[in-house]
């Protein structure tokens, strides 16, 4: 790595082919998300001038198709094994290292709501290990599919769609949810990340707070729908970005929240290291990240769940939490005064 201007630079020659396979495995998740947008723009405009223009048409013709009448984001999604089992993940898996960690087994005839914390900036953790295989997350929990769930307008751009839907991911709402727990036998996985996009604003380093405090919808689901509830932690999550400062009650702040309210997406001002630039960029440092999956909390069916019942499991829940924390915070690297926050 050589310094110049103050700014780290990539070597262009040197670096071991695995390492730029394995920044390349990573970058395209960051820059699919901001770009594929743009790309599927050009890649129409492109098609419709050649002869073979009506792809175009023809595919969104289908992709409306898929979105209004199969609704197949709230349905179980449309997971292609083989795609979960691509070599590309495992280079994403070993960019950071990403590994997965089990505290219990999880029984494979009930099914699951399981929370993934913290949100970070994209979520790496939970992405590389439960919509891939790269960590062989089918065989550490036998007879479990894991289904991750991202907001319901992540399935309306082309192309990025089915991508996420070939990893097994489908959207976050009730319907879809209810359809997992209910329609696809057991051993069903749904993974929600509580915190979203709020807690997306506190993703930087050495940050452990969590929102959860007054997020209870998904203990009362799993209470009516007789679905056990699993937290994660993922260790090293905050680390990947840094993010600038928005304290509460700054200016920065309130505009996201604003924001947030308006658009439903959380601005997170975040920025990692570059392709070559090891100082500025949007690909997340190489830093590992230690997914650990607590115990589970068996739950029975309680269709109309008190408010103090829900209290209780959520407090349960919280406490799994804290223990992973607690159990593992050492060992990977957490000062040992440092304590979890719900916010
Ligand atoms: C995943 O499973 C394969 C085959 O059983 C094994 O070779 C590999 O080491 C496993 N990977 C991890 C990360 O456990
Ligand atoms: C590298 O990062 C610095 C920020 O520290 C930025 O000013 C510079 O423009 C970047 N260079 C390139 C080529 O992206």
């Amino acid at each position: 790595m050589t310094s110049k201007l103050g700014i780290k630079w990539a070597p262009i020659f040197g670096l071991p082919l695995k390492r730029r396979l394995q920044t390349a495995a990573v970058m395209h998740y960051p820059l699919g998300l901001i770009f594929v947008p743009f790309l599927s723009l050009f890649l129409a405009y492109y098609l419709l001038m050649t002869i073979i223009w009506w792809i175009v048409p023809a595919y969104l013709a289908w992709m409306v198709y898929d979105i209004a009448i199969c609704k197949t984001s709230s349905r179980g999604g449309r997971r292609i094994e083989y795609f979960r089992h691509l070599k590309i993940w495992k280079y994403f898996r070993d960019y950071f290292p990403i590994t997965l960690i089990k505290t219990a087994d999880l029984d494979p005839s009930r099914n699951y709501i399981m929370g993934s914390h913290p949100h970070g900036i994209l979520g790496c953790g939970a992405f590389c290990n439960f919509a891939t295989e790269a960590n062989n997350v089918s065989k550490v929990f036998p007879g479990i599919t894991p289904h991750i769930l991202t907001l319901i307008s992540n399935f309306n751009w082309p192309i990025v769609r089915g991508y996420i839907m070939w990893l097994g991911i489908c959207d976050v709402s009730k319907e879809s949810i209810k359809w997992i727990l209910t329609k696809k036998g057991q051993g069903q996985a749904a993974i929600i990340v509580v915190g979203g996009a709020q807690e997306a604003l506190d993703a930087r380093p050495n940050n452990y707070i969590l929102t959860l405090k007054n997020r209870k919808g998904f203990v009362k689901l799993a209470l009516q729908q007789g679905a056990s509830l699993v937290p994660i932690y993922s260790f090293g999550e905050n680390d990947l970005f840094n993010q600038a400062p928005n304290p509460h009650g700054s200016r920065l702040r309130k505009f996201q929240i604003l924001f947030k309210k308006l658009s439903g997406i959380a601005p997170a001002f975040f920025y990692g290291r570059g392709v070559f630039n090891y100082t500025f960029g949007f690909v997340p440092h190489r830093k590992p990240v230690r997914t650990v999956v607590g115990k589970p909390i068996y739950l029975e069916k309680e269709p109309n769940p008190t408010k103090e019942r829900i209290n209780e499991v959520h407090q349960q829940y919280m406490d799994g939490l804290t223990r992973i924390f607690e159990d593992y915070k050492e060992k990977f690297g957490v000062d040992k005064d440092t304590k979890l926050e719900f916010v």
